[in-house]
């Protein structure tokens, strides 16, 4: 039986038959600004809820900018779980890919045991690192791996480029590939103003809405719109 767990994210877990599947790895690929970040946050926030370890692994952002930003929207269990059930690590140099292959792998063995939650936000700078496709499948299969072993995982990419193409490149191929399920949040330009939304584009072992649905967010969180369409 596939088992499968709550995002966490308002209006999410209807598009995807109740929830992500249990020890699956997710790409969240969005524009710039689109709500990545915030809905790997919730998407933790619900695992803290539930009394899980949970685990933000960020190649950019700092600890204080991290805990502001959760203070903005209210999410306070974050610093109250800080090195406790909530772990925060921010890889900083360049060898992302001894980040992946030899520091993560230590990391997650010493926090092994009860069911978790890990977010990589953003993977960008390790496929910018690794240009090699080779090299980077196999870095990537191996963390992809031990990541489902330890527990139900996200990993944002940002996407550049026009915002109203659904622009899936060959360099971001590998991740979209290796990924149990892939989500792109878009920002829709009409009649002056960005609309928010977001697509399930796979999820193995899983039905999911084939649609578009527009979202906000506000000083609460993500709101998804399920049953409306983006205009
Ligand atoms: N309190 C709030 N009220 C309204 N909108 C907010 C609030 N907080 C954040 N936002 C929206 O969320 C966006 C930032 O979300 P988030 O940081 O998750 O985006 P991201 O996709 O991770 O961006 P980046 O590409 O910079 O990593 C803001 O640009 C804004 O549109
Ligand atoms: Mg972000």
């Amino acid at each position: 039986m596939i088992e499968r767990i709550k995002s966490g994210v308002t209006g999410f877990d209807p598009l995807v038959n109740s929830g992500f599947v249990k020890n699956s790895v997710t790409t969240l690929y969005g524009s710039p600004g689109a709500g990545k970040s915030i809905f790997c946050t919730e998407f933790l926030r619900e695992g803290i809820k539930e009394g899980e370890k949970v685990f933000y692994v960020s190649l950019e952002q700092d600890l204080d900018s991290f805990l502001k930003g959760c203070e903005a929207l209210g999410f306070n269990e974050f610093r109250q779980n800080l090195n406790g059930n909530f772990i925060f690590t921010r890889m900083t140099g360049h060898d992302f890919k001894n980040f992946l292959s030899i520091e993560l792998p230590k990391i997650l063995q010493a926090r092994e045991g009860k069911h978790s939650r890990i977010v990589i936000d953003p993977l960008t700078p390790f496929l910018w690192e690794i240009k090699d496709a080779a090299l980077q499948r196999t870095v990537l299969a191996d963390t992809f791996k031990m990541l489902s072993a330890f527990g139900t995982s996200i990993v944002t990419i940002e996407r550049y480029g026009d915002i109203n193409k659904l622009d899936l490149s060959e360099e971001l191929a590998i991740p979209l590939y290796l990924s149990d399920s892939v989500i792109i949040l878009s920002m829709i330009y009409n009649q002056n103003f960005y609309q928010k939304s977001i697509s399930v584009i796979k999820m193995r072992y899983s039905g999911h809405s084939a649609g578009m649905h527009p979202f906000d967010i506000n000083d609460k969180g993500i709101q998804i719109f399920q049953d409306q369409p983006v205009f």
